[in-house]
């Protein structure tokens, strides 16, 4: 998958671009401030329908304008075209995929595999457990495309058992969607667990090992999995109530980085922790790339910050060998020796114009 045509209006700095990219790598290059971050904003946004920096939304809408849009084409290894569109203003959102409104910003994303490095990538590995679950399960849907549906329905039984929950329950009530509950985590964390395992094997490939040691996840299923979930769901139900709440399910699962023997993301410096989410991030691209039906779209923004030059040059080297199209941002031009004769197209942003 590839972005193709790409436009721009009124995006933060941008008044208005249009751009041919590269089905390869592109590079944006442009002094601090000239509007890289809103370039890879703008192929974000229009991919997932969300901002991949949660700026918010009036923030997104050029100053002095009531409104902002981004249009592209998507085309597939098989040729096929996806034309989407999103516009905001201070109200209201239009998103369109060939001309049809979207319903769910999730039928987007999960046919359009984009993964982000960024200067927020290392917080992935210390923030709530939601960010890591989400990206985990934004791979999964680029997978398996039954992956989502199974999301869903785990997220509409969770809301009704946490109405009868909160309502004064009643056990028969309770009883099928503690079912449904069980039977959804449990398809969940299959995949899930999977995912983990190819991710750890990446890893194990990595340099990491010679920096850090030997560097992987440990997951956990959201429940001690020494007992059935259903059990955990049956016999917690009083204590849950209290809280209205579900306490177990795979809505509770989490990944901790466990770096030579010792579990936690704490312990590492900034640029350790910058390393490893960018690993992780490329063992996700190589997931996706090997088992699901479209190579990523990767928006690297931001690299070189707290990385020291034989690390920057090793990821960079790294993630312009991937395969599918890449788009980096730099401040440096030296960036460009990375380029050899393959498919590639350079951008300078000047003042939010891109030339
Ligand atoms: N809503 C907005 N309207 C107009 N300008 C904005 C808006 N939001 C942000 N800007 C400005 O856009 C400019 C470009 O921001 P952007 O983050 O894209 O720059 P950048 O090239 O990524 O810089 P850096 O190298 O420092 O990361 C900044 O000067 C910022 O203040
Ligand atoms: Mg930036």
């Amino acid at each position: 998958m590839h972005l193709c045509d790409f436009n721009i209006s009124n995006l933060r700095c941008i008044s208005q671009t249009s751009v041919e990219l590269d089905k390869g790598i592109n590079l944006i290059i442009g002094e601090n401030g000239s509007g890289k971050t809103s370039f890879l904003e703008g192929i974000y946004l229009l991919a997932t329908g969300k901002s991949f920096s949660a700026v918010k939304r009036r923030d997104l809408i050029r100053d002095g304008t009531c409104r902002m849009g981004v249009a592209g084409v998507f085309v597939s290894s098989f040729g096929l075209e996806s034309k989407i569109k999103l516009e905001k203003s201070y109200s209201e959102t239009n998103y369109t995929l060939q001309g049809q409104s979207v319903r769910k910003t999730s039928d987007v994303a999960a046919k359009i595999p984009i993964l982000v490095g960024n200067s927020r990538a290392a917080d992935l590995l210390t923030d709530s457990p939601k960010a890591r679950r989400d990206l985990l399960d934004r791979t999964a849907f680029h997978v398996k495309p039954s992956f989502l549906s199974i999301w869903q329905e785990l997220r509409r039984a969770l809301a009704q058992r946490n109405n009868v929950l909160k309502s004064g329950y009643s056990s028969n009530q309770l009883c099928y969607w503690d079912k449904l509950v069980s039977e959804k985590s449990n398809e969940m964390d299959a995949y899930r667990k999977e995912i983990v395992d190819k991710v750890n094997y990446f890893l194990t490939k990595s340099t990491l090992k010679e920096e850090l040691g030997d560097v992987s996840f440990d997951y956990y299923s959201g429940w001690d999995t020494n007992f059935p979930l259903l059990q955990h769901l049956t016999s917690n139900r009083e204590s849950e109530s209290r809280i209205g709440y579900t306490l177990y399910g795979a809505h509770r699962a989490d990944l901790r980085i466990r770096v030579a023997g010792k579990s936690g993301a704490k312990r590492l410096s900034k640029g350790q922790l910058k390393s490893v989410a960018f690993e992780s991030i490329i063992a996700l691209h190589e997931y996706i790339s090997e088992n699901g039906p479209a190579k990523p779209i990767f928006l690297v923004d931001d690299l070189s910050a707290e990385l020291d030059n034989v690390k920057q040059r090793r990821l960079i080297g790294k993630i312009l060998r991937l395969s599918g199209q890449k788009v980096l941002s730099s401040i440096q031009p030296d960036i460009m020796e990375f380029l050899d004769n393959e498919g590639h197209k350079v951008f300078h942003v000047k003042q939010g114009k891109i030339t």
